[in-house]
């Protein structure tokens, strides 16, 4: 029984309906939430993307063959009414904007019937995800993912019409291209046409952006799809969304001032929220040393101190063991409010710092009588003790803990200690932002696996005036012109001023260990237009499914992509990726060597 809806026109949404409209006629179409039949009259709620009206009807108002169509009504049914606004006879209800309102109904096609979903369409779903991604278009049907698409939405429209305002113009570049050395793994699609060759999916439109700029456009936008065959986590998905921005004959607070102006339109037009301009700034190495992280969240403080002065001539040989390493550290933590914590819960932490590289940790619990606990004082004299506390100002019911170990994995374990009791506080306040420029990050960073420098942020990263004179001497030491945008601990872009000379961009390539041939193999296009005159220029790329998550208030950027992949990178419902025929593979000239288990 699917009725076809001619002849009939919706006069506006569920929940767009206002008391204006009382005693006139409205036809509405939309999804039954839920029934209830009571004898004589049937209550149904009708579902849209804007909320939810109550229908009412009953024998009289609707002739008998409409009343016999409502008691047949389920859940999911798509259904038309035609019917009178009516001031709620019964209770209002607050938690809906219609609450005051309801439809006595005179007419009802049955426009499509539903079989029972697999799980109820509800606000905040308790359905294991699994399940509702394999049903992702009746998830997508619960109002708190509408509200978050719907935000999505508002949030990109928004961005197009400020920027487009800022003089940056739409401009798109090919998802099919050549590998862009963003530092993730590529996705790759072979050529039909030429056998053997590979497309790449952009990691990033980096590249094309910064011919964009040697192009003369001045100023472009894109929102761009990124491809990124990476290890997934909450907030990383294989395909993922852009904010793509590059700018001519600017430096790095040109950027910053454009994009706190941006920030500011979106929170101001999306939540109601005030940011408060300017953005603060911090350099990527204060961020390190007082936050153990280079995307510090500042809603509270737990800031990490060096102790290691301290402890230097002490008898703890986990301490001065770790200060004789390279670059060897022993830096502590106050966990305020926490002194009293059971042994358990302690060890509980040592082993959630040792899911970080820590080989221990050692603490002090102050008892709210001032009584210490700890797990290393019988190595240490009182003055040491007492020093150690004062440093990290302990007071009665504080837990002080500390790793001792090369700075690198200090910096991780407390950085990621200090996230996880603030998370266990309850500090961490969704409605709370709390935005943060990290700036001077350094040019490049050693990679043990690979025994060489990488480029930190990438290898077209302008590096800082002053410190290019040390490229050869102490490569580490280069800071780079690059910055990043945290929100609430989360990087929701990062950016930086691009290299314009020939000469700096080779040297750059050399220090990254690519000889001039294979850096001319790779990226010629860029190298070669960059002898035709390149303006100065730089640029930033948010996360928008980041942004959009953080808005939300959600945990996950799944949460905010419409047809997200789980943590394998498998779209459940489409269960792509998936085989395809012998005939396609031949036509690309692919054979392929897994074996059958696989
Ligand atoms: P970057 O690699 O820092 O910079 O990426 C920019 C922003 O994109 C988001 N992001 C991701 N979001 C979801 N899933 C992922 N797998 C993922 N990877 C990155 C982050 C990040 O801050 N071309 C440069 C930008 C530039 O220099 O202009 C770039 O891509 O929020
Ligand atoms: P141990 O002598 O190994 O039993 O260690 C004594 C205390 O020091 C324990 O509480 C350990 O968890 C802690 N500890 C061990 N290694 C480290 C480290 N690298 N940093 C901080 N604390 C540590």
């Amino acid at each position: 029984m699917a009725e076809s809806m001619q002849g009939l026109k919706r006069t506006c949404r569920c929940a767009e309906v206002t008391e204006a409209q009382i005693g006139s006629n409205v036809t509405l179409m939309g999804w039954v939430q839920k029934s209830r039949n009571k004898g004589g009259i049937i209550f149904v709620d009708l579902r849209d993307r804007t909320g939810i009206m109550q229908l009412i009807f009953e024998n009289g108002d609707i002739d008998e063959e409409g009343f016999n169509k409502a008691a047949k009504l389920r859940s999911e049914y798509v259904i038309a009414v035609t019917g009178v606004v009516e001031k709620r006879s019964g209770a209002v209800n607050e938690n809906i904007s219609t609450g005051t309102m309801e439809i006595r109904v005179n007419y009802l096609r049955v426009l499509s019937e539903s079989e029972v979903p697999p799980f109820p369409i509800e606000e905040n779903s308790k359905t294991k995800e699994d399940l509702r991604l394999k049903y992702r278009y009746l998830d997508l049907r619960r109002p708190d993912i509408q509200k978050n698409m719907m935000m999505r939405s508002k949030v990109a429209t928004l961005t197009r019409e400020f920027m487009a305002k800022e003089g940056f113009l739409e401009i798109e570049t090919p998802m099919l291209g050549k590998s862009t050395p963003e530092g993730a793994r590529d996705y790759l699609v072979p050529s039909r046409v030429h056998p053997g060759s590979f497309y790449a999916l952009p990691q990033s439109p980096q590249l094309f952006k910064q011919l964009l700029m040697v192009s003369g456009y001045d100023r472009y936008i894109q929102i761009a799809r990124c491809f990124r065959d990476e290890d997934l986590r909450a907030d990383r998905q294989p395909e993922f969304t852009q904010i793509d921005m590059e700018l001519s004959f600017v430096d790095v607070d040109d950027v910053i001032d454009v994009n706190e102006r941006l920030l500011a339109h979106l929170f101001k037009e999306v939540l109601d929220v005030d940011v408060k301009l300017p953005i603060q700034r911090m350099t990527w190495q204060e961020a390190m040393d007082r936050f153990g992280s280079d995307k510090p969240d500042l809603r509270f403080g737990m800031e990490l101190k060096d102790v290691s002065d301290i402890v230097k001539d002490c008898g703890f040989a986990v301490f001065t063991g770790a200060l004789a390493l390279r670059d060897g550290t022993v830096r502590g933590i106050n966990a305020s409010g926490c002194g009293s914590m059971p042994r358990k819960k302690i060890d509980k932490l040592v082993e959630f710092a040792k899911g970080y590289g820590a080989k221990g940790l050692a603490y002090i619990a102050i008892a709210e009588d001032g009584t210490r606990k700890s797990s290393f004082a019988k190595f240490m004299t009182d003055e040491e003790m007492d020093a150690l506390v004062r440093a990290l100002d302990g007071k009665a019911g504080d837990l002080l803990l500390f790793a001792a170990d090369r700075k690198k994995i200090v910096w991780n374990v407390l950085g990621a200690l200090r996230l996880q009791i603030a998370e266990e506080l309850g500090l961490l306040k969704k409605d709370e932002f709390c935005f943060l420029w990290v700036t001077e990050f350094p040019l490049l960073e050693w990679s043990d696996e690979e025994e060489r420098y990488t480029a930190m942020h990438h290898p077209f990263t302008m590096p800082m005036d002053e410190d290019w004179q040390y490229i050869d001497s102490d490569p580490g030491r280069v800071r780079a012109k690059a910055y990043d945008i945290v929100l609430n601990g989360c990087e929701i872009g990062g950016g930086s001023v691009r290299i314009h000379q020939n000469d700096i961009q080779e040297k750059m390539f050399e220090v990254l260990g690519f000889t001039k041939e294979q850096a001319w193999e790779q990226f010629s296009f860029l190298l070669e237009a960059f002898k035709y005159g390149v303006p100065p220029h730089a640029g930033l790329a948010y996360g928008l499914d980041r942004l959009v998550m953080l808005m939300a208030g959600c945990d996950s950027i799944r949460d905010v992509i419409a047809f997200p992949k789980n943590k394998d990178a498998v779209c459940l419902m489409t269960q792509a990726p998936g085989e395809v025929s012998e005939k396609q593979l031949e036509e690309l000239h692919i054979k392929t060597d897994v074996d059958e288990e696989n």
